[in-house]
């Protein structure tokens, strides 16, 4: 297990559609562990494997108060979706920024799990948000994308302040 690098945005690696994982072998297992171990140290409650630099459709989810409950999707599928919600989220390839999104409030998805086997899950409020925002990563799509061209704008300078900021502490 190791802790990853996770691609901050804008880099355009974030922008890859994920391929199916066709065999789940010790070296996705690997991966998911350090998937993981790099979730929670972050500290976040989703990684997508996209995030890593990794591009096939493996994400991690623990949204539990305690960190004792990894939910691993492989490749994940909507089956269906209903309703919506507008939730503020944040992503760890996104330091800093937190902003409104619209997204369905209550969906199921079918993914395997890390020994291969499909199941069925069905999610409302942040599970669904979570799911539903590491599934866009896997498709290369990030929350920011859904804003309006100027916040976006307003966005990639701040996180190029930031990164002037952190160069001049490491300077
Ligand atoms: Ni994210």
């Amino acid at each position: 297990m190791a802790i990853l690098n996770i691609l901050k945005y804008p880099d355009p690696r974030l922008y890859t559609n994920a391929s199916e994982v066709k065999n789940i072998t010790s070296e996705i297992k690997t991966l998911i562990s350090s998937m993981a171990e790099t979730m929670y140290d972050a500290p976040g409650v989703g990684l997508a494997a996209t995030q890593v630099n990794i591009h096939q459709k493996i994400i991690v989810i623990d949204i539990s108060e305690d960190k004792n409950n990894l939910l691993v999707l492989i490749n994940p599928l909507l089956l269906e979706s209903k309703g919506e919600m507008i939730n503020q989220e944040g992503c760890l390839s996104v330091p800093e920024v937190f902003e409104k999104v619209k997204r369905a409030d209550w969906i199921k998805i079918s993914a395997l799990n890390e020994n291969g086997e499909k199941f069925e899950l069905e999610a409302k409020g942040l599970l669904a948000v979570c799911i539903q925002h590491e599934m866009d990563h896997l498709e290369g799509i990030l929350f920011i994308d859904y804003l309006s061209k100027l916040k976006r704008s307003m966005i990639v300078k701040k996180l190029s302040k930031q990164k002037k900021e952190l160069e001049r502490i490491v300077v």
